[in-house]
């Protein structure tokens, strides 16, 4: 769907060009697109400033049908998320007016503070997430994505622009898998559906794929993830995903948090605290599409990917709060809420996968808490860590992707809260303060000397209006996080 080309605007027929516009500079070196961008500033409705637009159509000259000119604001202010979403939201603006194709006018860098691929990189993966439409359940009202999206870039194209656009490409259609799990209604998307969809794309990009069903799960001892599976009819399950590199030294290992729906259990929750909970599986989905990623891309670092799947349901067999489990690791738990089933399913997870294949680092995904949501909002991760530089590059990578993060501390003291009267801990706090904390405190517990990092992205995880290159529903946050994570590993 994207391309590369170096068209001339004199002689190619182009059915929309887009032309990024900043209000204080020009970022276009090119005769045509200077004439174009000097009659829209004289305008008096268009200054370039953000989000200003307007269309011009049939000019003279040129084979453009139609040529939309976006306003970026102020060229010092002009970084990978403005690019970012002005491509997406251009997309959308031809999605609407139902056109098939656009062709972005791409700036010339030495007129920016930034390099090629950085541009590049930026409008095509706004370009690109913003051109997805989740509608598999709509009837007639379905609106169409665009067929192509053409970069139009001046210079010559080289290879390295070719293998950047293919790069982009599939870290897009990643986070686009991920988003398209979380949309799904919890109804389509039982444990065992969300298992086999997993299993049927991972084993398409060759991925080792490994199934426990609920028999092997009470073979292996996997208490805590059983004890919140227990109220749901649909059987629980444990999806382990290998890319393995002959000859590679490192293994990284992603775990992600994935309850298909949350009601909370018999603690059910009340009003609108349930409405969204079909996206309590998002890290899972993150993390599944990140290994089917990376498998893609052919990257040179082992990953496991370690994904519990359960839903957490009241019913005569659900676990009751008071009830003490064993969980993996073999210490006891007492369930004081059972709407705290992540951090049950994920500990459980973290323990195997840290005995079975002793990854350098782990990183979990999961939409852990509200409390965390209530710290940083809906659009900020949080970030815990026994390591800072962990959390630092975690943070940084987030930075480039703009899937923001925040690191939050892992106080020893605070780990008295979870202490239990009656078992070795408590599953949740003894006060509601510091919820995302204690959460995180929780999972630490059985990660002993393992570099570590828990991501709660219970706010960014889920949209419930839409943004500049997303709809509402599943973001896919998390994918290219930490796909640019991984690189960075591989490259070291
Ligand atoms: N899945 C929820 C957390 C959540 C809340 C995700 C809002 C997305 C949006 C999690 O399982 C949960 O219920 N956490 C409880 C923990 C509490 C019982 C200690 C919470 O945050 O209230
Ligand atoms: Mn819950
Ligand atoms: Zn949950």
């Amino acid at each position: 769907m994207l391309k590369l080309t170096s068209i001339d605007l004199n002689k190619s027929k182009i059915e929309t060009l887009a032309i990024a516009v900043c209000e204080d500079g020009n970022i276009h070196d090119d005769p045509i697109l200077d004439v174009i961008v000097r009659k829209a500033l004289k305008l008096k409705e268009f200054n370039g400033e953000k989000d200003e637009t307007v269309v011009f159509y049939d000019l003279p000259d040129i084979k453009v049908k139609r040529v939309i000119l976006w306003g970026l604001g102020k060229l010092e202010k002009l970084d990978r998320e403005a690019l970012r979403s002005m491509a997406g939201k251009t997309v959308k603006y031809c999605i609407k007016k139902q056109l098939t194709s656009l062709c972005f006018a791409v700036p010339d860098p030495s007129l920016t503070k930034m390099k090629m691929p950085v541009v590049l990189e930026a409008m095509q993966e706004g370009a690109y997430l913003g051109n997805h439409l989740f509608h598999k359940f709509k009837g007639e009202a379905k609106k169409r994505a665009l067929k192509q999206i053409q970069f139009r870039v001046k210079k010559q194209i080289n290879p390295k622009m070719r293998r950047l656009t293919a790069r982009v490409t599939s870290i897009c259609q990643g986070t686009i898998m991920a988003r398209d799990w979380v949309s799904t209604p919890s109804n389509e998307k039982t444990p065992e559906k969300l298992t086999r969809s997993i299993v049927s794309l991972a084993s398409k990009q060759r991925l080792k794929v490994q199934v426990f069903n609920q028999p092997q799960l009470k073979q292996k001892k996997f208490g805590a993830l059983l004890a919140v599976a227990a109220g749901s009819q649909s059987k629980p399950s444990m999806v382990i995903l290998e890319h393995r590199v002959p000859g590679a030294k490192k293994t990284i290992a992603l775990l992600g948090k994935g309850v298909t729906f949350d009601s909370g259990g018999l603690n059910i929750k009340t009003g609108t605290s349930i409405s969204d909970m079909k996206s309590d599986m998002s890290g899972a989905a993150a993390v599944a599409a990140t290994l089917i990623t990376a498998a893609k891309l052919k990257t040179n670092v082992n990953i496991i990917g370690a994904i519990p799947i359960v839903e957490n349901m009241p019913s005569g067999r659900a676990a009751r709060p008071g009830d003490i489990i064993r969980s993996h690791a073999g210490k006891t738990i007492e369930i004081g809420n059972t709407d705290a089933e992540g951090r049950l399913i994920l500990i459980d997870a973290i323990s195997y996968v840290i005995k079975r294949y002793k990854p350098q680092l782990l990183i979990d995904l999961a939409t852990l808490t509200g409390a965390c949501v209530v710290a940083l909002g809906d659009n900020i991760a949080g970030v815990f860590s026994n390591d800072d530089d962990l959390a630092a590059e975690i943070i940084a990578s987030g930075e480039k992707t703009h899937e923001r993060c925040w690191q939050l501390p892992l106080p020893e003291d605070y780990k008295e809260l979870l202490k239990s009267d009656f078992a070795d801990m408590n599953n949740i706090g003894s006060t509601r303060a510091g919820g995302a904390i204690t959460a995180a405190l929780f999972l630490s517990a059985f990660v002993a000397d393992t570099r570590w990092a828990h991501i709660d992205i219970a706010g960014p995880a889920y949209l419930k209006k839409e943004s500049a290159y997303c709809g509402p529903g599943g973001t896919g946050f998390g994918v290219r996080l930490l796909s640019a994570m991984i690189r960075k590993y591989g490259d070291s």
